[in-house]
């Protein structure tokens, strides 16, 4: 299957532009799978809930289901995240919308970064993987600051996924030496989308470095972008290749786990 990364530069607080952009990728780009980055439809750097409130929106909104049209008529599963309102909390979530839309859902991001946590309620969703019958395909996903927890990726990884796709905003430059790490260790195809540019709110400055990749379940680079350019990456994997967990003729990466090993070391108090 053919998928695809989209590194650009979110507006900040421009949602039509915002969307408008996802909309002409999403259905200009061939490739079965279409991940961008974190918080493409509002961009990142909100400093408290009310500022952050007019750009949120539900998972019933028009730019979810104008994308989900998009996924099944051209047959794309496209993945983008957002900030969603739900109740009386907003979430950092990934929209995960598959051409059958009776399996599209969205992701909770589950561990917040810096400010976040002055504007979102950490998710609820938990980590889970789905699969996609006509593209025998298993997909999990995490979002930005999640790659820091190799829980994240263990937990995707023992459910059974393929590919991680990780729509992001980072803004270090370290997860470049921990990604091939987390799809070594779990044989999976990690995808990060991430985007580019600076914002500036209340006198501090992120820079979004950008440096997009597609990673090999052995842990090289088969596509990656600069840090400063809007670009689409685009790469042919076969995401069946990461199912047999053996190493040689008597190692497994999963079977070799001794779980009751771990265990001691549960909280940090
Ligand atoms: C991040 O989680 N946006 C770094």
């Amino acid at each position: 299957m053919k998928v695809a990364v989209v590194q650009f530069y979110p507006k900040f607080k421009d949602i039509e532009y915002n969307f408008s952009f996802i909309h002409k990728q999403s259905k200009s780009i061939e490739a079965d799978l279409i991940c961008f980055p974190e918080l493409s439809t509002s961009g990142y750097f909100f400093w408290e809930k009310d500022e952050l409130a007019p750009f949120a929106f539900d998972f019933n909104s028009r730019i979810i289901k104008e994308i989900q049209e998009i996924s099944t008529s051209q047959n794309k599963i496209i993945l983008f995240g957002f900030p969603e309102r739900s109740g009386g909390n907003f979430y950092n979530s990934c929209a995960i919308l598959f051409p059958d839309a009776k399996l599209s859902t969205l992701y909770r991001k589950t561990h917040l970064f810096y400010r976040e946590r002055f504007v979102f309620t950490p998710g609820d969703t938990g980590f889970f993987v789905i699969h996609y019958e006509p593209m025998n395909l298993n997909l999990g996903t995490m979002i930005c600051y999640d790659w820091r927890f190799p829980e994240a990726a263990r937990s995707l990884g023992l459910l059974g996924a393929d590919i991680i796709a990780c729509p992001s905003n980072l803004v270090t430059k370290i997860w470049h030496l921990a990604i091939p790490a987390r799809a070594i260790e779990n044989k999976v195809f990690f995808l990060v989308a991430n985007r580019i540019g600076k914002e500036t709110n209340h006198g501090e400055e992120l820079v979004f470095n950008g440096k997009s990749g597609i990673w090999h379940y052995y842990g090289s680079l088969i596509a990656t972008a600069n840090d400063n350019d809007e670009t689409t990456l685009i790469a042919e994997i076969d995401p069946t290749e990461t199912r047999d967990k053996s190493i040689d003729k008597y190692n497994n990466i999963f079977k070799d786990r001794r779980p009751e090993m771990y265990s001691k070391i549960t909280e940090i108090t």
